[in-house]
């Protein structure tokens, strides 16, 4: 039974790193963490010739970042990814890394790509993994659903013309064309953000793709607990159940496990703890 058992795991696990991926939230900009200010900076820039053009973009997203409504809890996470940003500024390597696993831009959404992924692989493996185990992301799925604030005529496929606003054609809806309007998206964001955390940037992020005009509203779950390279692959609560009637309970501790825990996150992982909650505050926001 033991073996039928790890054959399963086995299976799951493989089956996973099939399906996974990420998104990724950083961007850079001088502003928002200025607390790591340094003041070498100017001579690394100088030699790597920096460009400032994707700037505007990045600023942008540390804008609505800040705009959101952290709860204390929530602040480590604010933290870290603006560290992040701050770091993809520079073209820090593990920024970039954990950058470029994931998509910031949905494609082909009209022709039917639901999922965006990204690369979950890569995401969950990096080279550092065990010199720098301070560097700890994890890889989430959220589900999008594209809503309208204004209510829109649904048209049949035919009425739909290239002039006409494509809301019509993400509300198109006919029992052979799956709707256009959900999209599972893949996150890979700091270890340390809990999934409404992870539900905040995803948004900002994906209103500022070309899904954010044309009075599109995004609504966002991560329902699923996300999944970290230091953890065992969380399985399904009916696998669960299968499991822990030969494992004896072990299952529901592994459970548990999973589940969010912010203070034990904050000890291990990169997310730090500081004296007070408002001394944290002030310095994000400064
Ligand atoms: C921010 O979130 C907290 C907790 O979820 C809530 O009590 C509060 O009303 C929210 N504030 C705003 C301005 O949305
Ligand atoms: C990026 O900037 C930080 C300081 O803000 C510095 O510590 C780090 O060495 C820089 N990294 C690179 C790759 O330039
Ligand atoms: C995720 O959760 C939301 C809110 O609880 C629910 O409306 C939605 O159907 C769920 N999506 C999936 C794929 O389970
Ligand atoms: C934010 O994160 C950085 C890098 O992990 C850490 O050094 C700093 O102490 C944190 N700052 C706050 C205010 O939590």
């Amino acid at each position: 039974m033991k073996s039928l058992v790890t054959f399963l795991i086995f299976f799951l696990v493989k089956t996973n790193a099939y399906v996974a991926n990420s998104i990724q939230l950083d961007l850079t900009t001088e502003t928002p963490n200025d607390f790591n200010e340094n003041s070498e900076e100017s001579t690394v820039h100088d030699k790597y010739e920096k460009d400032y053009s994707g700037y505007v973009y990045m600023d942008d997203v540390v804008f609505g970042l800040k705009l959101q409504n952290w709860t204390d809890e929530e602040l480590p996470c604010l933290n870290e990814t603006l560290h992040l940003i701050k770091s993809l500024h520079n073209f820090t390597t593990w920024a970039v890394w954990e950058w470029d696993s994931v998509s910031s831009q949905p494609l082909g959404i009209l022709s039917g790509n639901r999922y965006q992924l990204g690369n979950f692989d890569q995401c969950m493996t990096y080279p550092w993994s065990t010199p720098h185990k301070e560097i700890k992301t994890q890889y989430c799925l959220a589900e999008v659903e594209l809503e309208t604030k204004t209510h829109v005529k649904k048209k049949t496929l035919d009425e739909i013309e290239p002039y006409g606003n494509a809301l019509d054609l993400i509300q198109h809806n006919t029992p052979h064309f799956r709707p256009l309007r959900y999209l599972t998206w893949g996150a890979c964001v700091p270890a340390c953000c809990e999934p409404r955390s992870v539900e905040k940037l995803v948004k900002v992020v994906l209103a500022r793709s070309h899904l954010g005009s044309a009075g599109l509203r995004l609504s966002i779950h991560v329902n699923e607990t996300c999944q970290r390279p230091d953890e065992p692959k969380k399985f399904d609560v009916v696998l669960y159940a299968f499991i822990s009637i030969y494992k004896n309970g072990d299952a529901v501790d592994e459970t548990s496990k999973n589940s969010y825990n912010p203070l034990r996150v904050m000890r291990n992982g990169r997310c730090v703890n500081v004296e007070t909650v408002d001394d944290e505050r002030t310095l994000l926001y400064k």
